[in-house]
């Protein structure tokens, strides 16, 4: 795991926007995963910026969202696959029918899973893809004890996953209580992770995640276990690491031809 510890956030985005254009530039048909949240904001800013003023190219890139609530109104302006449009995708020149969301439809719930699954293998996999984390430690909507194997399934959210999603809705009684999301396995077979987390209230989370156990208690804990994963946090978010200051000096010391 790479960790960079950063006082801008306009600088950790232009670095994790830097990682999407290496792909988008490398890649014939590239395949980018995305979250929600606000975490990911500045670096979807600094994608629509390069797009509209760098000529940045979207046009052959499929996108998976990695989760999405369950149950609620197609089109509801706070449902993920309304959000990622919103947020990104309308502001670039990927086709719409190259966004790709889980199914969180009542209908076929009970397929949504294998189906979403069958969608991303049929892409050809996520070449990278940009997580945020909760602050009870969580990736996508994989909360605490999730199977570190599991793939693309409903789960029920937290009273503190939906007290902190409380903020989008009108009033925590509009929160749905079940989500969709890819799962830790189907998280860990794309070729980069990418996470992004800022603030106090995510450090305790921060350092579950890098230096704790590996276990579904804190489900990020899994990107130990990747091969390709770069965090970025900011001093905050930081701030309860033992090895900050080892963290900086690799950051510092990062030779000119390592790439992340
Ligand atoms: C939600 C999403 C996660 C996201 C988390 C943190 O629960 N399902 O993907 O990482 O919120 O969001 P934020 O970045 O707003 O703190």
């Amino acid at each position: 795991m790479e960790i960079v510890i950063h006082d801008s956030v306009e600088d950790m985005a232009r670095m994790a926007a830097g990682i999407f254009e290496d792909v988008l530039k490398t890649k014939e048909n590239p395949v980018l995963g995305l979250a929600t949240g606000s975490s990911p904001l500045p670096i979807y800013a600094e994608l629509v910026r390069r797009h509209k003023e760098e000529g940045l190219s979207f046009a052959h890139a499929k996108s998976f969202t990695l989760d999405e609530y369950v149950g609620l109104p197609e089109g509801h302006p706070e449902s993920y696959q309304q959000v990622i449009r919103n947020e990104l995708t309308t502001l670039i020149d990927i086709p719409d029918t190259h966004v790709y969301s889980p199914d969180g439809g009542l209908d076929d719930i009970l397929t949504a899973g294998e189906r979403y699954e069958a969608a991303i293998t049929a892409a050809g996999g996520i070449d990278v893809q940009l997580l945020g984390i909760g602050t009870d430690g969580h990736i996508a909507f994989n909360e605490p004890g999730s199977s570190l194997q599991s793939r693309t399934r409903v789960k029920t959210l937290t009273e503190q996953t939906r007290l902190d999603n409380a903020r989008f809705f009108n009033g925590l009684e509009e929160v749905p209580y079940h989500a969709i999301t890819q799962g830790l396995g189907t998280i860990l077979d794309a070729k980069h992770l990418v996470l992004i987390a800022i603030g106090k209230s995510k450090a305790e989370a921060v350092v579950s995640m890098v230096e704790g156990g590996l276990a579904a208690s804190c489900p990020a804990s899994v990107l130990q276990m990747h091969p390709r994963a770069t965090v970025f946090l900011d001093r905050e978010a930081a701030s309860f690491l033992k090895n900050y200051e080892y963290y900086n000096l690799v950051f510092e010391r990062k030779p000119k031809w390592q790439t992340f």
